[in-house]
């Protein structure tokens, strides 16, 4: 039985903003982004109306190396310090409470599957076979007779994932790129570091955690090949027809996962949000069981569901999305709704640069049961930027450098870009040079969009009709509706209604009493007009400025509108 909104956690109710540092705001006019330029930006954050800031990593890292030499802060070389690129601790600090004084909250990303290669433990651990930190990470002889081949048939991400080390003539793993060497989460000295890390950020204040690829933590422990898979890519990640068993979703990762829980636990009113690539019946596991008083579960919080990234704009996708969401995860689990981050191209170029279906996104995105992710920009409709690979900083688009350009170009088509820093161009301020990210004449690190002068911030505060201003609106009425931030979610079957029309309806117990809301979405570039299956007919707000949409009995929805009744 669902809770008044008012009992239940933040987190179940929040939206999250995603922050890439080194693309938000530069303060010191070197072309990156820094910590002092994101807190100059709290207050357009908050009057954007999100609630929780995720930050992707800006702990230390080799940033000062070559960019195909580090993973832009996904290769960690200290967890428990800021990388002097962005800032310091004093400053971290000064952002910490300039997000919770304005009553968000801070959210951080923990890469705990493996550390930068330059990371001291990792330094120690190849420097001999008897060295302290050698089992931190995981190192085997190659396959017999000479030890040249690597120990095992596993893949890595990026391809293979053993690199031979011929100092001590072992081979050490990595999940991902070479740099990043896994850490041996069999080791109980890892995990105790690594638990303790997670609570030094939460001493400090921070309020939970995005875990980065957090599938691979623990791989088989007898070392056996990975079997033949049917797949060139699995829901589970099997690549190139070989199967994942070995290296992700281990069962010891699930039970880790609780450990994990049980961690932040300590702690009031923290949450964890997983990184998982997996069917939606491995994601599960992740989650743990529901508890007792059937609450609550006990392993992540919440996990990422990545499904909605590639969902094309039709009304029977969503439909079938959130029947798929709703089968497998019903309450007192919650949902996630991503159309976005620093890996994906950007949705709004996955909607051939269409605002008005930008706008519908949005209004499905802040309506549905779930907690939503936002990418930075996305709030302004930031496109893609084609960088052709010579001109890549990306560390992935290195290690596919044999890929030709037109192979990338067909790829990309299928949501997977071989080149992620097309999706993290700095953000789009203002009409001022440099899109206000830099101050002119400064070469930014990623070129800006060529676009910026009609899509930034700055234009699109003055234009009630923008982007911006819908996302405004929806994250108002949201955070102020309890049934459309924690209510239930039943869709609509309408008899004789449009194909192209989504509807739903939302209840949610405020202060004992029921709440009862309405939202309608037309996927289609036609108006439609139906009959309200409703006794609700009040407007709460609408993707299209000048909306009447109801008229007597009927509901009238102009092209790609949506639409929230009460
Ligand atoms: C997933 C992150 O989202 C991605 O950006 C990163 O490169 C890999 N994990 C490795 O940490």
């Amino acid at each position: 039985m669902a809770k008044n909104t008012e009992d239940l956690p933040w987190w179940k109710k929040t939206v999250v903003y995603q922050i890439y540092p080194r693309s938000y705001m530069d303060s010191t006019g070197n072309g990156i982004g820094d910590l002092k330029g994101i807190i100059s930006k709290l207050d357009y954050i908050k009057d954007l109306g999100v609630e929780t800031i995720w930050f992707s990593p800006f702990y230390p890292s080799p940033t000062d190396k070559p960019y195909k030499e580090h993973d832009c802060g996904y290769d960690i070389s200290n967890y428990r310090d800021i990388n002097p690129e962005y800032g310091t601790m004093e400053i971290f600090d000064e952002l910490s409470e300039g997000i919770h004084s304005r009553g968000m909250k801070i959210m951080l990303d923990m890469v705990m599957n493996h550390t930068s290669i330059e990371h001291p433990w990792f330094k120690e651990s190849r420097s001999s076979r008897d060295n302290p930190k050698r089992d931190w990470y995981i190192w085997r002889d190659g396959k017999k007779p000479n030890g040249k081949k690597p120990p095992t048939n596993w893949r890595a991400i990026s391809g293979r994932s053993w690199e031979y080390d011929p100092l001590t003539e072992q081979w050490y793993y990595h999940g991902f790129l070479p740099i990043q060497p896994d850490l041996n989460y069999r080791n109980p000295e890892v995990q105790a570091e690594m638990l303790d890390t997670v609570r030094f950020w939460l001493k400090k204040g921070v309020d939970g955690y995005r875990l980065d690829m957090f599938q691979a933590l623990f791989v088989d422990d007898e070392f056996r090949d990975a079997p033949l898979s049917r797949h060139i890519v699995s829901d589970d990640l099997d690549i190139l027809f070989r199967s994942s068993k070995r290296t992700y979703h281990h069962p010891d990762t699930f039970e880790f996962a609780k450990k994990l829980r049980a961690t932040i636990d300590e702690f009031p009113d923290k949450y964890l949000v997983g990184e998982i690539m997996a069917s939606y019946e491995t994601l599960k596991k992740y989650l743990g069981e529901i508890t007792e008083d059937g609450t609550d579960n006990n392993g992540l919080n919440l996990v990422f569901l990545f499904q909605s990234t590639t969902a094309g704009m039709k009304a029977k996708t969503f439909r079938k999305l959130i029947k798929d969401y709703e089968g497998w995860y019903p309450y007192p689990y919650i949902p996630t709704w991503v159309f976005g981050n620093h890996d994906q191209p950007r949705r709004i170029s996955r909607m051939g640069n269409s605002i008005e279906k930008a706008k519908l996104n949005a209004a499905l995105e802040l309506t549905v049961r779930g907690v939503p992710f936002i990418y930075y920009g996305e709030e302004i409709g930031m496109q893609s930027v084609f960088i052709p690979k010579n001109e890549s900083r990306d560390a992935i688009s290195y290690a596919f450098g044999w890929v030709p350009q037109f192979l990338r170009n067909f790829i990309k088509r299928f949501g997977l870009l071989m080149n992620r820093d097309e999706c993290r161009t700095p953000m789009q301020w203002s009409s001022s040079a440099n899109a206000g990210f830099s101050p002119a004449g400064v070469e930014t690190w990623l070129p800006v969009h060529q676009d910026f002068q009609k899509c930034n911030v700055e234009v699109e505060e003055k234009d009630p009709d923008s982007l911006l201003h819908c996302y405004q609106r929806f994250l108002k009425v949201r955070k102020e509706t309890p049934a459309l931030n924690a209510g239930s979610i039943t869709l609509l079957d309408l008899e004789k209604s449009p194909k192209s029309l989504l509807a739903y309806e939302r209840r949610g117990l405020t202060k004992g009493e029921e709440q009862i809301i309405h939202v309608f979405l037309n996927f289609s570039k036609k108006m439609v007009t139906f009959t309200n299956p409703t006794s609700n007919v009040q407007l709460l707000v609408s993707t299209t400025i000048q909306s009447n949409p109801v008229e007597g009995n009927n509901i009238i929805l102009n092209p790609w509108e949506g639409i929230v009744l009460k």
